[in-house]
């Protein structure tokens, strides 16, 4: 058995699009997983997991808790891909394609009381663009402590590429997009940031009040957006012919850039 293999024991018959979570062999719970692994490699989100017979694909990343002294598991939330019988199958990991976060900064928003296009929106400009494995969203009230969570959480623990925010960049009591993305990222790319400044101001003067954030966390390109879906749309149009080279470069991608132009 090749180290990139692993054992997969599928547990009960599955059909195309069964959702359940995957742990390893040993764990004792009384949540019953839909498989098992004899060794679990760390998963990022987007990730399959394929045989000839078996494909799932990780959509999240949890923890199951200990029963009493135990310690907790790490857990993957997986989608059957096709129909699945039960047994056993030697897997592979496999990864292709980027996995998509959009957060939409709104407190009407997350209590239902406005319906939310720009989230939507960021997800089917993307795809345009750059090959997607999953594509999850989110709608959280403008507060700090909820998008710094949810960042740290998507980017070192989900392991999701591409994170984009919209709404809360401005100067209203309730704006702290800002701040939560600075006190999160390890790099910071404003190039990223004027970049949506000019094609915002060619549009509009009051690009100039938006104050979004981009960098990186850990494998992550983190960018903020204004929250109107014209403001969506004006702001990634700079962005999206460079975000697949972004992440290419920040997921270790050692290729010398001067081969790359052609002028
Ligand atoms: N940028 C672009 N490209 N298009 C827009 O319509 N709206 C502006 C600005 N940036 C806008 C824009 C406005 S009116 C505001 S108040 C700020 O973004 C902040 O928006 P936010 O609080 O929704 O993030």
């Amino acid at each position: 058995m090749s180290d990139s293999t692993f054992l997969v024991t599928v547990t009960d018959s599955l059909a195309q699009g069964d959702r359940g979570f995957l742990c390893s062999a040993g764990v004792q719970s009384s949540f019953s997983p839909i498989a098992t692994a004899d060794v679990l490699p760390r998963l990022r989100v987007g990730t399959r997991i394929v045989s000839e017979r078996v494909s799932f694909i990780v959509q999240g990343v949890s923890w199951l808790p200990g029963v009493v002294g135990q310690p907790s598991s790490r857990v993957y939330l997986v989608e059957a891909v096709q129909d699945m019988v039960r047994g056993a199958h030697l897997c592979t990991a496999e990864r292709e394609g980027y996995a998509l976060a959009w957060i939409t900064l709104s407190d009407k928003g997350s209590q239902g009381k406005r319906v939310d296009e720009s989230g939507p929106l960021v997800g089917t400009l993307v795809r345009e663009k750059l090959p997607l494995n999953t594509v999850q969203g989110f709608i959280i009230p403008d507060e700090i402590s909820q998008l710094k969570g949810l960042l740290v959480d998507l980017a070192l623990n989900q392991g999701v590429d591409l994170i984009l925010t919209t709404g809360g960049t401005g100067v209203g009591p309730r704006d702290i997009t800002p701040e939560a993305t600075e006190a999160v990222i390890e790099k910071r790319l404003p190039g990223y940031e004027r970049a949506m400044t000019a094609a915002s101001l060619l549009k509009t003067p009051h690009g100039a009040i938006s104050r979004a954030v981009a960098g990186t966390l850990g494998l992550s390109l983190i960018v903020n957006m204004p929250g109107s879906p014209r403001a969506v749309a004006e702001c990634l149009e700079p962005l999206l012919p460079t975000l697949k080279h972004t992440l290419k470069k920040l997921q270790g991608d050692p290729s010398d850039c001067a081969l790359l132009r052609k002028d």
